[in-house]
């Protein structure tokens, strides 16, 4: 069934949405913000032998922001911290058959979750420094036009 501007796979991804939840204390945690339409993403990690061995989301947002959660979390499961680290904004747009234009943004909030759970589990570990993380990444310009 074709929904209005949506692929099947953000439809089913939103509708059944993969790796809900929240980790007890994970090895690693990012949580991002779109200033605009105050969406509030959450990922967690546990590591173990520098891959992510579990994730899980939680996500308060619409339901592109939803579905990419979940995207990215399936696709992130099993990498090792380096190969998750280089799934893009776009990567995962494209791994659900797009996005609708003006929801292009939602898809920001999950790759830069992702990047900031593992920056944090860096930092911890030492690989990073606390500096180094909260420079890059800015979300400045994701506005959520559709708000
Ligand atoms: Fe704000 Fe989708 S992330 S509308």
């Amino acid at each position: 069934m074709k929904q209005i501007g949506y692929s099947e796979k953000v439809m089913e991804h939103f509708m059944n949405p993969r790796n809900v939840g929240v980790i007890e204390n994970p090895d690693g945690y990012g949580k991002v913000g779109n200033p605009v339409c105050g969406d509030l993403m959450e990922i967690f990690i546990k590591v173990l032998d520098d891959k992510i061995e579990d994730i899980k989301f939680r996500t308060f947002g619409c339901g592109s922001a939803i579905a990419v959660s979940s995207m990215i979390t399936e696709m992130a499961k099993g990498k090792s911290l380096d190969e998750a680290m280089k799934i893009s904004r776009k990567d995962v747009a494209d791994e659900l058959g797009g996005l609708p234009p003006q929801k292009m943004h939602c898809s920001n909030l999950g790759a830069d979750a992702l990047h900031e759970a593992i920056k944090s589990y860096w930092v911890k570990i030492g690989k990073l420094k606390q500096e180094d993380i909260t420079k890059d990444e800015s979300h400045e310009g994701d506005a959520c036009p559709a708000q």
